[in-house]
């Protein structure tokens, strides 16, 4: 009889913690399962872990906007396997948007298109664009190759907060928000793709991100940067606010710009040479390398954000090129206003 009662209790405990506790593997097999159950299951790709579902269902997107407490007016990135596939969800898509896709698709780049009816409205924030992308992730791009639906994927984190790079951080936030994290290492540009969108022949670089405005340039010629506003919806996720750590973080030239006194509790965030300070200071790249800065970035945050020993982080800003841009836009936007 006791065996029985503990039999009983111990799988209701199993069943009860399976259907609260996220589960974290990297089978392709259970995310497409989920997903096709209306579930939502975070994605690796290679800028940030996204936080995913059926972008066709509008049930299934509403869920996405409620995990991460994310305001309705902010619309979601669609994620595609091929060119192919964005094409059945855009219309009236520019040659210069062909040429950007086919360039650096599968990579760090979403192209803004007028959107065809399938999308549901939900997902632009009732805008007639989509934002459309397909990562370059291995696991991911299986996933979606599976699947007979987009997925509509946001950052995996709560709304505002630092991006997540690692299944961990997922976990660390969202767990019990969503069936599943789909763990695919950890992400290596580590910086949100770069948002294009066109407007009456012009390119515009709505976000800066794991591809440079150089970059972009290459293949488009003529780009406009219009990464700026704070309250016009169709700017995307540039709100002037976002990617912050719940300790204040300041963005200086230099430390003796700094608005705070230095104490034992400040963390200073540098790259290349090493300011001369007693603080505890956290190099994203001593070689001066971007890319490995860039990766690194968000985990250093995070990791700083939870070390109780931090009250304060000072970031100095990294020079104004190729990545550098992403990387300070990212600081100022983290930082106290
Ligand atoms: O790298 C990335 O882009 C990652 C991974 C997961 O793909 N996703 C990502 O999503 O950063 P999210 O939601 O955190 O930021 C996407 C931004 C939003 O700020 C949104 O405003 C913008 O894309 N966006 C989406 N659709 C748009 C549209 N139709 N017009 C203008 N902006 C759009
Ligand atoms: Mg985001």
């Amino acid at each position: 009889m006791q065996k029985l009662i503990f039999t009983c209790v111990s799988t209701a405990f199993f069943v009860y913690f399976r259907s609260v506790i996220t589960l974290v593997n990297s089978s392709v097999a259970d995310a497409a399962s989920f997903l096709n159950d209306k579930g939502l299951v975070a994605i690796p790709t290679e800028t940030v872990y996204g936080l995913a579902g059926n972008a066709l269902n509008a049930a299934v997107v509403l869920k996405v906007f409620e995990a991460k407490e994310r305001p309705s007016f902010d619309p979601l990135i669609v994620h595609v396997p091929s060119i192919k596939a964005a094409l059945l969800y855009a219309e009236d898509v520019p040659a210069v948007a062909l040429l950007l896709m086919e360039a650096f698709w599968p990579g760090p780049l979403t192209v803004v298109l007028k959107k065809k009816a399938i999308i549901p409205d939900i997902v632009t924030s009732g805008l007639d664009t989509v934002g459309l992308r397909m990562p370059n992730h291995a696991l991911t791009l299986e996933l979606l190759n599976h699947l007979d639906f987009p997925l509509a994927a946001p950052s995996a984190n709560p709304f505002g907060y630092i991006s997540p790079t690692t299944a961990q951080h997922v976990v660390d936030q969202l767990d019990t928000k969503i069936a599943m994290v789909l763990d695919g290492g950890a992400c290596e540009v580590g910086m949100e793709s770069t948002i294009v969108g066109f407007e009456e022949g012009e390119t515009v670089i709505y976000r800066l991100g794991g591809l440079t405005p150089e970059d972009i340039r290459k293949v488009a010629g003529e780009v406009t940067l219009r990464v700026n506003s704070s309250s016009d919806p169709k700017a995307p996720g540039m709100l002037k606010s976002h990617y912050a750590p719940s300790k204040p973080l300041y963005v200086v030239n230099q430390l003796t710009d700094s608005p705070v006194l230095l104490n034992d509790e400040t963390a200073i965030i540098c790259m290349g040479v090493e300011p001369h300070s007693t603080c505890q200071i956290y190099n994203l790249s001593p070689e001066n390398d971007f890319s490995v800065a860039a990766s690194r970035l968000f985990a250093v945050l995070r990791q700083l954000d939870c070390n109780a020993e931090i009250s304060q982080i000072i970031a100095l800003r990294v020079p104004n090129c190729g990545l550098g841009f992403a990387i300070n836009d990212r600081l100022e936007r983290a930082s106290v206003k």
